[in-house]
């Protein structure tokens, strides 16, 4: 029975193929909570009640590819497109660090006009200025001479979710352009240069099925990433995506919990995303064993023009508040934000 596979994925950290499927297309409301708990025991062994902060920079919305899901694609003529200078980008890292942050996460559309000599050069000013906070770089496919580059420069980690493991439904959320190879590719020459890596993939994305997730599970045991995002996906209305139904909740918090069992220390975010979807759904994620939320620092006047999906929260925040209210709502369910790099750590297990 499911119960039986809960234990079974605790003790082993894997399941089968078949095991998976079973798992994901079985568990009841029961069983559910029951995962969530051990996934929240999990994460409390390895991290107690502390939760890791890292403070999104969203430093531009240009972007050259057309990922059918994604609002900000370079279809999309309706986008008001926005790029932060270095001296922007500074100013974002200087609020944060008074807010308490030690890691800064850079993250923005494939945007040609940041040359590696630019971003070189921002890492470099970054670390300069804050040796000690992370950098995390979100920026894409490059090569891997500008990956080499980019971590010779200081940049810590880096975050490239590979979206889905199935090559197939990779070509139905991407333009042909894009490749499941070159994406896998880019994440195992992050890995060898020494990055701290994070993978992951929407849940609930068009096309998806269940034999997809079992296989992101699968993929993700495999790359053994130190972190990994995964949300819903939310429909943008001006994407061709616009029509279909978003991630649920419910397969939100069972991936989570799952992925907490399976990668015990992985550092996992409760997403943006997940908060959209449900006034609480960082805090649900927290409890399905997520330990690390990304606040938004980027400034409030580009906010609304960085809009992946509909309906984004804390569009409207400055980095304070957003800062403030996830520390209200953290405590509210027993657990605290730290003032922390939040590196990877190996572990006994
Ligand atoms: N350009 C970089 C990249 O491709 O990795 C970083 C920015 S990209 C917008 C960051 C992530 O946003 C993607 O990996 C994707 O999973 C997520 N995303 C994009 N559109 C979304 C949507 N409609 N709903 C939920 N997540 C979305
Ligand atoms: Fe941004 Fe609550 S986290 S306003």
């Amino acid at each position: 029975d499911v119960k039986s596979l809960i234990v079974k994925l605790e003790t082993n950290k894997i399941l089968s193929k078949e095991e998976f499927h079973t798992l994901l297309n079985h568990i009841s409301d029961e069983d559910l909570l029951y995962l969530r708990e051990r996934a929240c025991i999990t994460a409390r062994k390895h991290f107690g009640n502390k939760i890791y902060i890292r403070g999104l920079i969203e430093f531009t919305n240009h972007c050259k590819n057309d990922c059918y899901y994604c609002g900000i694609r370079r279809s999309n003529e309706n986008v008001h497109r926005y790029r932060l200078s270095e001296e922007d980008i500074l100013k974002c890292a200087d609020t944060g660090y008074l807010l308490g942050f030690r890691t800064f996460v850079l993250q923005g559309g494939e945007d040609g006009h940041y040359t590696d000599d630019y971003i070189v050069t921002l890492i470099k000013s970054i670390k300069e200025k804050y040796p000690d906070c992370a950098v995390t770089l979100s920026i894409g496919e490059k090569s891997y001479d500008s990956y080499k580059r980019y971590f010779e420069a200081g940049a810590d980690r880096y975050l490239l979710r590979h979206e889905t493991a199935n090559k197939e439904h990779y070509q139905k959320l991407h333009p042909p352009s894009l490749s499941l190879d070159k994406r896998i590719q880019s994440l195992l020459n992050l890995k060898k240069i020494g990055f701290q890596v994070g993978a992951g993939f929407m849940v609930g994305s068009p096309y998806q099925r269940t034999e997809n997730l079992v296989e992101d599970l699968l993929f993700l045991k495999e790359l053994s990433p130190h972190m990994v995002g995964i949300g819903p996906f939310i429909p943008h209305h001006q994407t061709p995506f616009a029509d279909k139904s978003q991630g649920s909740l419910r397969q939100t918090l069972l991936m989570l919990s799952i992925i907490r069992l399976m990668l015990p220390n992985v550092l996992l975010p409760a997403t943006t995303a997940l908060g959209t979807i449900h006034p609480d759904g960082r805090e649900m994620g927290i409890l399905s064993g997520a330990n690390v939320v990304m606040p938004n620092l980027s400034p409030t006047s580009v906010r609304k023009d960085y809009e992946l999906y509909d309906n984004k929260i804390c569009t409207g925040d400055e980095a304070a508040e957003c800062r403030y209210c996830l520390e209200r709502r953290v405590n509210r369910i027993g657990y605290q934000l730290v003032v922390d790099r939040g590196d990877y750590k190996l572990s006994g297990n």
